[in-house]
């Protein structure tokens, strides 16, 4: 019995080394130490020993049956490693490895032509020493409305359809003239500077209409700022950003935030004035909204009013993208296609 019992082990020994997957590992449990396995079949016939015997047979089928169990749990740890390993293996993916398939938007493809326009008019403004500035797209009523003289009755608010939240007291800011009050907040007179952003309107589109749009927000206090210089800043951008003579127009406009307001308008150039849906068959564009800044304004941002005055603007990007490049339907801008965004180069 003690011999059947040494080759048992052996041959255990042996059959575990063999064994690949977990399955057969299974098999070989319950081939040894199952209830009618091979360990408990010799066990059986214990009683059939010598009694002088059976201590040590006892003692010696305990540890190989400890030893089985044993080299079992430790097979099948090593063979759940080994399952693991495979897998990674064969998933394996290199994560500094550049993807040359897919078009990351900006070599090859180029910058959105909305984004040139704005980098092209921050450089304009930085070189006349203008700061630029940055305010959030959601905003409260104070700096969308109240700072900028526009009053909860008055009814300039429906002039801009408001998407609001379900709070009421947060909106998607309908203008980025709330960088004008941000800027007055964070900055001591004199001071000029542009803010660009998107702009969210609750509108009807069409080819001259969109619900997100782009505007460059420029505003500039100091003493004695006059009409004239409000003219000089603008004459100077729309010639640099053409880079020709393009024929403009004042004339009166309504913003609560200014006074004297102005719109600014360029003949439209993709039909030359003749009229087309861009421009409402008018062949005009209009542009540059923009004049004097209410002194209530100026009041509401902490501004001395005894002491200071100042001029905004609030430029139209996609307009003037659709301008420069001959685009006559905005909603080609918010394509999201590759093919249309990847032909502009900066001029
Ligand atoms: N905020 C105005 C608009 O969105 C534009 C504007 C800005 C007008 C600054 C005057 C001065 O229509």
């Amino acid at each position: 019995m003690l011999q059947k019992l040494e080759e048992l082990i052996v041959e255990f020994r042996s059959a575990i080394g063999e064994v690949d997957k977990k399955a057969s590992l299974f098999d070989l449990k319950a081939e040894y130490l199952g209830k009618k396995g091979k360990l408990n079949l010799i066990l059986k016939s214990l009683k059939d020993a010598a009694p002088e015997d059976r201590k040590e047979l006892g003692i010696r089928s305990n540890n190989y049956k400890i030893e089985i169990q044993d080299s079992i749990d430790k097979k099948l740890a090593q063979l759940e490693i080994d399952e693991i390993n495979e897998k990674l293996e064969k998933n394996w993916q290199d994560i500094t490895l550049r993807d040359s398939v897919r078009d990351l938007g900006m070599n090859s493809a180029g910058y959105h032509p909305v984004t040139i326009i704005q980098r092209e008019i921050e450089d304009i403004f930085l070189s006349m020493g203008f700061d630029i500035l940055d305010g959030p797209h959601i905003e409260d009523e104070f700096h969308n409305f109240e700072a900028l003289n526009i009053p909860a009755t008055h009814p300039a608010r429906d002039m801009q359809d408001t998407f609001w939240f379900k709070d009421m007291e947060h909106l998607l800011r309908t203008h980025t003239s709330t960088i004008q009050v941000r800027g007055m907040e964070a900055h001591k007179p004199p001071f000029k500077f542009v803010g660009p952003g998107k702009v969210f309107r609750s509108e009807a589109l069409d080819a001259s209409h969109e619900a997100v749009f782009h505007q460059l927000e420029g505003m500039m206090v100091g003493e004695n700022i006059s009409v004239s210089n409000l003219i000089f800043f603008m004459k100077t951008l729309l010639s640099e950003i053409f880079k020709k003579d393009v024929n403009v127009r004042l004339r009166p406009g309504f913003f609560p935030f200014v006074e004297p307001g102005f719109e600014l308008d360029i003949e439209c150039l993709i039909c030359g004035g003749k009229g087309c849906s861009v421009c409402k068959q008018t062949g005009w564009v209009e542009l540059l909204p923009c004049g004097m800044t209410h002194p209530n304004v100026l009041k509401a941002g902490g501004v001395d009013t005894d002491k200071y005055n100042g001029f905004a603007f609030g430029l139209g990007l996609d307009r003037l993208v659709m301008m420069r490049y001959g685009i006559d339907d905005i909603r080609h801008l918010h394509s999201g296609n590759l093919a249309f965004a990847s032909q502009f180069k900066a001029y």
